[in-house]
């Protein structure tokens, strides 16, 4: 039997490779750096699958170009890479990696909230410089968290596993969310309640057309000026140019982001200011998560191309 063909846009754990070697004859870009645009629209050409990173557009020139496409397998939970109407108008299944990675990502949402709410990465770079001069009772005191709220944005897998956290350093929980759902101990409120009544700010949405500049300068204009405010989400869902304002006129205390508006880039404002941490993209970023979104992705792959019901459709 003739395997069907697919794209594999970079390399991926062995294991999760040689799954989808044993079903499929495998096209891939074997390279460090990620397919151009035209790269990407020659190399999908005769494929019936493609395996895909949020680093990849998957626009409508891609799933033109792609007369035999079954499937499009995103190895990651976010799927705003891809055209998902355009793919669903020829019938292409759309699928992601939701779950595997729930609790890495809440894991380093808490990495983000501890590291800028008690300066850890400041105080990092300050012993690296050589400047500090040792214990004092006034050296860079931070914030507590414990009895303050933290407002979470967007009550998906992600935002509750963040929630769940937060009982331990005995914080409060008010939340936003597209669809009405009771959480425990957790108060659900409109936007702009949760940004003027929260300690911290942490974001799970989904990147839509609504959510792009959610937060922006009415939104920071609103937050407490003691607030932090995190993103784990997309980059996008905060303007960053209304960031760096709020964080140079002190509008809000801190932030710390993991996602940028134009990865790899970051707005130039935010590099030379103390009070915000960057991480580059690592929400998902661990040995274990990895290797369960690329056996996921290649799970569902296979699954379409062998006619079974994918495990993760995209809703
Ligand atoms: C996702 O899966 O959408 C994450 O951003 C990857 O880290």
């Amino acid at each position: 039997m003739v395997k069907p063909a697919v794209l594999l846009t970079k390399r991926i754990p062995r294991s999760a490779f040689t799954r989808l070697e044993a079903a499929c004859a495998v096209d891939l870009n074997d390279h460090e750096t990620d397919l151009t645009h035209d790269e990407l629209v020659q190399r999908v050409r005769g494929k019936q699958g493609l395996i895909a990173l949020l680093t990849n557009t998957v626009n409508k020139d891609v799933i033109a170009a792609a007369s035999d496409l079954k499937v499009i397998a995103n190895i990651a939970v976010g799927y705003n890479n891809i055209d998902v109407p355009a793919a669903r108008a020829r019938g292409i299944v759309v699928t992601n990696t939701p779950d595997v990675l729930t609790e890495s990502s809440a894991d380093l949402t808490w990495a983000l909230i501890l590291g800028i709410t008690r300066r850890v990465v400041e105080g990092d770079r300050l012993v690296r410089a050589g400047q500090w001069k040792g214990w004092a009772l006034d050296f860079m005191l931070g914030t507590e968290l414990g009895g303050k709220q933290l407002g979470i944005v967007g009550m998906g897998r992600i935002g509750r596993a963040v929630a769940t956290r937060a009982a331990v350093f005995g914080m409060r929980i008010a939340y936003t969310s597209r669809t009405p759902q009771e959480i425990p101990n957790a108060e659900p409120m409109p936007l702009d309640r949760l940004l003027s009544t929260s300690d911290v700010v942490s974001l799970h949405c989904p990147l839509t057309p609504e959510t792009r500049h959610l937060i922006n300068q009415p939104a920071f204009a609103r937050m407490k000026r003691s607030a932090y405010l995190i993103n784990t989400s997309r980059g996008p869902v905060v303007d960053e140019a209304a960031l760096a304002w709020a964080l140079k006129n002190r509008l809000i205390a801190g932030a710390a982001l993991d996602v940028y508006e134009e990865e790899p880039k970051v707005h130039p404002d935010l590099l030379s200011l103390e009070n915000i941490v960057l991480a580059p993209h690592l929400g998902s970023a661990t040995t274990e998560t990895r290797t369960a979104m690329a056996d996921l992705a290649v799970r569902n792959a296979i699954a379409v191309l062998t006619g079974q019901a994918p495990l993760t459709p995209v809703a």
